[in-house]
């Protein structure tokens, strides 16, 4: 029999880190070259040589954290590449692929199988628009997934039938956060086995409080907000100035939170909650729509 256990709430928690792989994919072409989403500004000017430093801080700051980091080459011509969330889901080993909404970021899908493949994972190709962890993340053995702007319904039914895990589809309607993962993120997924087995950590029996998260209402309809206020009471509300300054496009390992140092408000609240926020600042990224999260694909075993 299975007890519930719902994730810790309290203050004082003792939070506890699990070393975690992450893939990358190097920012050499990384530009701003046309509009898919409201933060990108055709005349925007990329700080190339900024970007390279920032983007560099971050797989230092995984690596100096315990965790394990591949990263990927890119190829020219495809400036969004260096968002590796949007290339897959993987949850025990397998992998879900992506098929991306806007056709010029499409021939990235291509390129992420070919490193999939050669790392040994077997890739599902979706057959509906589906972008890979920016709209999909494990929780409590459940599945969260975006909608509204880029992902599909019906590619959360592929999901769903992929994995055999249940899915929460939530509806995005604001176009700034058109992905989940500007919106809302797990801070502890509630894996009591380090996350392995194709359960994704928690058993479905778990339910969802077995994850701690944090979010943004305002990103969610009215019925979506319902949906996450009954399932993650203890979750961690996030302000829109925070969600702006890409606050909620973070990573955690149960402890440490890879944060955007701008997310002031955010930073002080998983403080007092017991986690430990380490600032990374990815601004260049920002005027691409893209964050810590964006960048940062979690392979899970
Ligand atoms: N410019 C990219 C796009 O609009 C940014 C992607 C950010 N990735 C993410 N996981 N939210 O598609």
């Amino acid at each position: 029999m299975s007890t519930i256990r719902p994730a810790d709430a309290r203050p004082g928690a003792r939070r506890t880190p699990r070393p975690r792989r992450y893939l990358v994919c190097r920012p050499t072409h990384f530009d701003v070259r046309y509009a898919i989403n409201p933060w990108m500004q055709e005349a925007a000017e990329v700080d190339t040589a900024l970007a390279g430093r920032q983007w560099a801080e971050l797989v230092r700051a995984y690596r100096e954290h315990g965790h394990t980091v591949e990263v990927m080459e890119p190829a020219p011509d495809l400036p969004d590449m260096v968002f590796a969330a949007n290339s897959a889901l993987v949850v025990g080993g397998r992998a879900f692929g992506s098929l991306f909404h806007a056709p010029q970021r499409r021939p990235e899908s291509r390129e992420y199988e070919i490193w999939f493949k050669a790392a040994g994972y077997d890739l599902y190709r979706p057959e509906s628009p589906c972008e890979g962890e920016g709209d999909l993340v494990p929780a409590g053995g459940y599945l969260l997934a975006g909608t509204g702007f880029r992902t599909t319904r019906e590619a959360h039914a592929e999901v769903q039938e992929y994995f055999g895990l249940p899915v929460i589809s939530l509806h995005l309607t604001d176009p700034y956060f058109y992905h989940l993962d500007t919106a809302l993120f797990v801070l502890d997924d509630g894996a009591p086995d380090g996350g392995a087995g194709t359960g994704g950590g928690a058993r479905p029996a778990d339910g969802p409080r077995a994850a701690a998260l944090a979010y943004y209402p305002g990103a969610f309809s009215p019925g979506s907000r319902e949906v996450l206020r009954r399932l993650f009471p203890d979750a961690v509300l996030a302000t829109r100035d925070d969600a702006l300054a890409f606050g909620l496009n973070s990573v955690s390992d149960g402890r440490h939170v890879f944060i955007a140092p701008q997310a002031t408000g955010l930073i002080d609240r998983l403080t007092a909650r017991g986690y430990v926020p380490v600032p990374v600042d990815l601004s260049e990224f920002h005027k691409a729509g893209g964050g810590i999260k964006c960048c940062t694909q979690e392979l899970r075993p």
